[in-house]
């Protein structure tokens, strides 16, 4: 079954031989698989960060302009227990660290807390993120905010859901009327670089946010509550998961990485139709 979807993600099944509904119920079925697996391990993991909110926490880390904690390997390792029961050929490259063959054909990429320092100060605004990608391309993206209890859910050539309910991105094409979201990401040298872009939009929007999670902030620009979401220094782990919301939902990802920072990027996300004069 799994060789068999591999195929089709790959476009080599040879469709002469093979009746096509069969076909098709059995790529859809594969896919559904992902896509349940993902949303129950975000769930589990977002139940784990709920409980835990009001509890005293520790702190494994703390840099000027972040925090890690106990809770973010915790949840990480809870994640990946489920996801590699399930599919234990995978490999899962996370926040919290890799696991198994990074050179497999299927990755899932984990961000168990996205929001940690909102987490550790209280701030209900947080998430759990869960990408799979095949073959470098991101198929599956589920973002769980567990304190509203939403749940963004995508799959390759679908429309995304919320809470089991298409959505699209916003239309709103002016910036003057726009909601723009603008990350300031975590070092010094980062911030410096996001500064002026935020002095910039500050102006020209109607209104700039800094919410403190990515992936949240991609899946507002997925569901049309943001008009657009910007950073530079950005992991992936941040931000794949909404990469295929935002696109499935009509959206467009400008993602590049940086040449100064291993495994960091730079990111535009927006409705698509918005001129941010970048
Ligand atoms: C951070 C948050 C924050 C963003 C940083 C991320 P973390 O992720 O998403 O909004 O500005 O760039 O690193 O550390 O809370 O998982």
């Amino acid at each position: 079954m799994a060789e068999f979807c591999n195929s089709l993600l790959r476009g080599s099944v040879p469709v002469s031989v093979v009746h096509f509904a069969a076909f098709c119920a059995r790529y859809f079925a594969c896919m559904k698989h992902y896509l349940d697996v993902a949303e129950n391990a975000a769930r589990t993991a977002g139940h784990l960060l709920r409980q835990n909110f009001h509890r005293p926490l520790r702190v494994s880390s703390a840099e000027a302009h972040d925090i890690k904690l106990e809770i973010d390997v915790q949840t990480q390792e809870l994640i990946t227990r489920l996801l590699l029961k399930e599919f234990p050929q995978h490999a899962l490259y996370g926040e919290e660290g890799i696991v198994g063959d990074q050179s497999s054909p299927h990755q899932w990429v984990v961000d168990p807390l996205d929001g940690t320092v909102n987490y550790f100060y209280r701030i209900p605004h947080f998430c759990v993120s869960i990408a799979l990608r095949f073959e470098g391309e991101v198929i599956v993206g589920v973002i769980y905010d567990p304190m509203r209890e939403e749940m963004w859910s995508g799959q390759k050539g679908e429309e995304p859901r919320l809470n089991g309910q298409h959505f699209r991105v916003s239309n709103r094409a002016d910036l003057a009327q726009a909601v723009i979201s603008v990350g300031l990401s975590k070092t010094g040298a980062m911030i410096d670089s996001n500064a002026p872009l935020l002095q910039e939009m500050i102006h020209r929007a109607r209104k700039c946010r800094l919410m403190g999670s990515a992936a949240l902030d991609m899946a507002y620009v997925a569901c049309g509550r943001f008009d657009a979401y910007i950073e530079q220094g950005i992991s992936l782990w941040d931000v794949a998961a909404g990469w295929i919301l935002v696109e499935t939902a009509g959206g467009r990802v400008d993602l590049r990485p940086r040449q100064d920072m291993k495994n960091k990027y730079s990111i535009v996300a927006s409705n698509g139709v918005i001129d941010l004069k970048l």
